[in-house]
């Protein structure tokens, strides 16, 4: 069973983000054309044993739905374990990770260093999906390195374990995020296995996912950094797509008021003094997109309530009109 009917035409995904995915971007993602959302990646060992930063990443807003919940880890029964879990709580499928280059990460076995192990990466899949009645999926690179792609394996590893479908991330583990993209291995993946397969790495425009999906035959695509600060993005790929005519240009207004609700609810879901904090970074991003603007002001990384956000954005919107008079 498909988490979403992939089939019907090609769904938009967010990507799981870690500190960035939390319910103020999903439920802001969602309502400008997302079709399926991921929670922040979280470690299946840190979840059995109920450590509270860990649970803290699976909140989600009232009645959210088209939600998966990634994992990652390296014990097949810890996975299972946490997928069981994971599905008692109502996410609607489970994605595991085989993608993350952090050291944190592989340095344990997981993320992309699985793609070095594809007998205990099957293992891991095998002994999950058995244990849950929702989809499960995983989320990959091409292979550790350039030189030695693993994508086709476990794709078919992936296939014939019962996983309901596969997000590519088009470069190698060593690649890290280098501009350089291959989605040529997404179409490649694509006339190899035949569940679903999602297409990931480098749309920075809607035209660009139009162009994934008519290169690759990908039936989705999953967009990441460039929707920092930028959820627009969403309806604009969600748009092209089904009618081939780009959205217009949002508005500064639109862009303010958007990243405003943003940092509400990140203020909202974690207080305002760690809250205003993590969004600092996201203030530098929504405000890259407001046209006319002067450089940004380092001020605007040293805020510390929301008034001062609100005050700062205002000022912003000003300095916009001024400078187009
Ligand atoms: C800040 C940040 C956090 C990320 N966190 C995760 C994560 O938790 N899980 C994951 O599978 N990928 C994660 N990624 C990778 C993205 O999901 C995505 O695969 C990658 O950025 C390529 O897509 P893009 O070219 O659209 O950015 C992260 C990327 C960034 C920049």
């Amino acid at each position: 069973m498909m988490p979403v009917n992939l089939r019907s035409r090609p769904w938009v995904f967010a990507a799981p983000l870690a500190g960035v995915s939390d319910w103020p971007y999903r439920k802001i993602a969602k309502r400008y054309g997302a079709d399926y959302v991921f929670a922040e990646m979280i470690a299946a060992e840190g979840l059995i044993r109920n450590n509270l930063r860990t649970c803290e990443l699976l909140y989600r807003f009232e009645g959210e739905t088209n939600i998966g919940c990634q994992l990652f880890g390296n014990r097949p029964e810890a996975v299972a374990e946490a997928a069981e879990m994971v599905e008692g709580l109502g996410f609607d499928s489970i994605d595991f990770n085989c993608g993350c280059p952090v050291h944190k990460v592989v340095g344990k076995n997981g993320g992309a260093a699985l793609l070095k192990d594809l007998p205990l990466l099957e293992r891991i899949v095998t002994a999950t999906v058995k244990k849950i009645s929702i989809p499960f999926s995983i989320k990959m690179r091409t292979g550790w390195d350039s030189k030695h792609p693993t994508y086709l394996e476990v794709g078919r590893i992936a296939e014939g374990s019962g996983a309901a479908y596969i997000c590519l991330h088009a470069r190698a583990q060593t690649e890290f995020f280098s501009p350089e993209v291959h989605w040529e291995h997404i179409r490649q993946l694509k006339e190899t296995v035949s569940i679903p397969v999602i297409g990931n790495g480098g749309i920075k425009t809607a035209e660009d996912a139009l162009r994934m999906h008519n290169e690759t035959g990908c039936d989705g695509v999953m967009v990441a950094t460039a929707t920092l600060g930028n959820p627009f993005l969403f309806r604009e790929i969600r748009t092209l797509l089904d009618t081939g005519t780009p959205e217009p240009r949002v508005c500064n207004e639109e862009r303010i008021l958007t990243c405003l609700e943003h940092v509400r609810g990140i203020v909202e879901r974690f207080g305002e003094s760690a809250g205003i904090k993590r969004s600092r970074k996201l203030l530098g991003w929504y405000y890259r997109g407001i046209t006319g603007r002067k450089r940004v002001d380092p001020q605007l990384f040293q805020v510390n309530t929301y008034a001062e956000v609100e005050c700062y954005l205002a000022a912003a919107v000003e300095a916009t009109r001024e400078n187009a008079a």
